[in-house]
């Protein structure tokens, strides 16, 4: 039976980073709405064109532009044996639509690990982010830096910073956050999936105890 893993947590808890880290550990297909778009944006599809200017103002996308996307996602061989799911979903609508397909796939939500960090860690660590450009991988300035400023450890590729982690679209990321996403703790903390997570530790502090909460057959 597939396994599946909602990741849940504010912008900057560190989503990207452990769900990277946990799908090599595990095997599992790492799926990050977010990484999704901005590939869609990077290559210039009718979807990126339709979604850049949402991204850059820190607004969420649609749900039925969303749910069809992470849809197409799901069905793709490498998920046979599930996924982790980084950035979806994000509101009760997504969240429901997930339900659905999972069930249609002969799964469903497993855990649910919530990482929570502070607000002004959040808005240190997203002002310090730098991405590598070929497969999105993930750095800090001050916690996580690269061996070479500039320069991806794993791949060579050249560092960036995202548009949105501008302060002010930061802001708003996490404002659209508190708002429209925070509602599904309860619901999942309701349902028995939710397990919290103290984000504000050493990365592989929080890997560990990421690990220790996913189902045993994903271990
Ligand atoms: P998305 O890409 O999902 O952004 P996000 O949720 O705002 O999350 P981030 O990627 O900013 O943070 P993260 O938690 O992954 O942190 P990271 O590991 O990078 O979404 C972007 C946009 O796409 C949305 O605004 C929306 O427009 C759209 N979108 C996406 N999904 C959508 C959906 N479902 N519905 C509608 N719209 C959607 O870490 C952050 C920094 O902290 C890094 O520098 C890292 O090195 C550092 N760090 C990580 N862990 C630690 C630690 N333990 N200690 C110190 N530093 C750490």
């Amino acid at each position: 039976m597939p396994v599946y893993v909602v990741l849940l947590g504010p912008p900057g808890a560190g989503k990207g980073t452990q769900a990277g880290i946990v799908a090599k550990a595990t095997g599992l297909v790492h799926i990050s709405s977010g990484d999704l778009f901005r590939e869609h944006i990077k290559n210039q599809t009718d979807l990126g064109k339709q979604v850049d200017a949402i991204l850059k103002r820190g607004d969420l996308v649609p749900d039925d532009v969303t749910i069809a996307m992470i849809r197409e996602r799901l069905t793709q061989p490498d998920c046979a044996n599930g996924a982790i799911l980084d950035g979806f979903p994000r509101t009760p609508a997504q969240a429901e639509a997930l339900n659905g397909m999972l069930a249609e796939f002969g799964g469903k939500v497993d855990v649910v690990p919530y990482i929570q960090v502070e607000q002004a860690e959040l808005i240190d660590r997203l002002s310090g982010r730098w991405v590598c450009r070929a497969h999105g991988h993930v750095y800090n300035a001050t916690s996580n830096p690269p061996k070479t400023a500039g320069v991806c450890d794993l791949d060579g590729s050249e560092l960036y910073q995202r548009d949105d982690d501008k302060r002010e679209t930061v802001e708003k990321r996490i404002r659209v956050y508190f708002e429209q996403t925070a509602p599904l703790i309860e619901h999942y903390r309701g349902e028995g999936r939710l397990v919290d997570i103290n984000g504000a530790q050493e990365i592989a502090q929080v890997t560990e105890d990421l690990l220790k909460a996913l189902p045993e057959q994903a271990k």
